[in-house]
């Protein structure tokens, strides 16, 4: 699978407020290269999210999520997002400009070539990971001309 070339996208959410009226929690973020299409209509998207990780576990009880289609000069952002046993989730995004998604109110990374907000339409437990599938709500193209990040042989790479 090194061999298959990809994008990069971050997954972000919002842990869901205490109490219903009351503010969200802190935000999360995962790098991932295992995001496609899945269907057109309805518009649906996957993401395949290790079990028992920070994700996962965010996921299972928030339904809503958002997608940034990382570009080329957001590998910075994409190692800070790839770490393991990480800072706490309030630190990661404090000097990562964003703004909040309006549907979801997940983070939305500025400068990314595409976003895209998600409600969980399906979970599919299969190995040791998570096929999260997701109805597609809103899509913005804040820099499509961009060049993606993107990532081969273990490595983030320039698309030439
Ligand atoms: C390029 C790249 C792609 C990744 N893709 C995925 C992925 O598709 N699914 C996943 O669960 N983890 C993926 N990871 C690993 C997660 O980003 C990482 O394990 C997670 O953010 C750390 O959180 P945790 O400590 O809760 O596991 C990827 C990492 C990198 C560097």
């Amino acid at each position: 699978m090194s061999r298959l070339a990809g994008g990069v996208v971050l997954v972000t959410a919002q842990e869901p407020p205490l109490d219903p009226d009351g503010p969200g929690g802190e935000d999360a973020g995962m790098t991932a290269t295992s995001f496609m299409s899945v269907s057109l209509d309805p518009p649906l998207v996957l993401v395949s999210v290790r079990t028992g990780s920070r994700m996962d576990d965010l996921l299972e009880e928030q339904p809503l999520w958002a997608v940034s289609v990382l570009a080329e000069g957001q590998r910075q952002i994409a190692g800070r997002f790839a770490m393991r046993g990480r800072l706490s989730d309030r630190l990661l995004f404090q000097d990562v400009p964003h703004r909040r998604g309006a549907i979801t109110g997940a983070p939305l990374i500025d400068g990314s070539l595409a976003t895209l907000e998600c409600r969980t339409h399906q979970r599919v437990p299969t190995g040791d990971h998570t096929l999260v599938i997701g109805l597609v709500l809103e899509t913005g193209l804040p820099h499509p001309e961009a060049a993606p990040l993107s990532y081969f042989r273990g490595r983030y790479r320039h698309l030439a």
